[in-house]
């Protein structure tokens, strides 16, 4: 468990910088966390540092996105998601097991097959400008790379 303090919007996509940087295929982030809390900023970072210039956005019709960076990364926000139907399940399912990174906001209808591995981060909004950012667990080359950038 690794816990981070951001005190302003550019922290927070700092901080998803250095997780795009050093993602490998297949890492599936879960963002977890209130409306406002900042998971579509973390996932802006997260883009960047897979050297995706595009801006990410929150989409309000489609489920998922795909930019193209250094590895592919797919956005998934499933707010608007009420139920895994199996057709639902069959669509998504490539982006769980796809070979680049998956993003995901709003996780909890994510089975746990599909959580295998992945790395869990909750943002919890502690004032106006600052957001406890707490890694509950994830891979190593993810985890160590926030906490040398934490260290300074
Ligand atoms: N430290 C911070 N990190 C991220 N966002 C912040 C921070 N402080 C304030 N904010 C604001 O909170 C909002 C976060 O929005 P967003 O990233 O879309 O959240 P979410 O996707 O969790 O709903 C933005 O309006 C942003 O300006
Ligand atoms: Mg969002």
């Amino acid at each position: 468990m690794l816990r981070l303090i951001s005190e302003s919007p550019a922290e927070t996509i700092a901080i998803g910088r250095r997780l795009g940087e050093a993602a490998r295929a297949g890492d599936v982030l879960l963002l977890q966390g209130p409306f406002g809390a900042g998971k579509t900023h973390l996932a802006q970072g997260i883009a960047e540092g897979l050297g995706i210039r595009a801006t990410v956005t929150s989409p309000s019709f489609i489920l998922a996105q795909e930019y193209r960076g250094r590895l592919p990364l797919y956005h998934l926000d499933l707010f608007r998601l009420e139920r895994l139907d199996p057709a639902t399940a069959e669509a998504l399912a490539e982006y769980f097991e796809g070979d680049g990174v998956c993003v995901v906001e709003w996780p909890a209808l994510v089975p746990a097959t599909w959580r295998e591995g992945a790395t869990s981060i909750v943002l919890r909004p502690l004032g106006d400008q600052v957001r406890e950012v707490i890694v509950e667990t994830g891979p190593t080359h993810l985890v160590e790379a926030l906490r040398r950038a934490a260290r300074g």
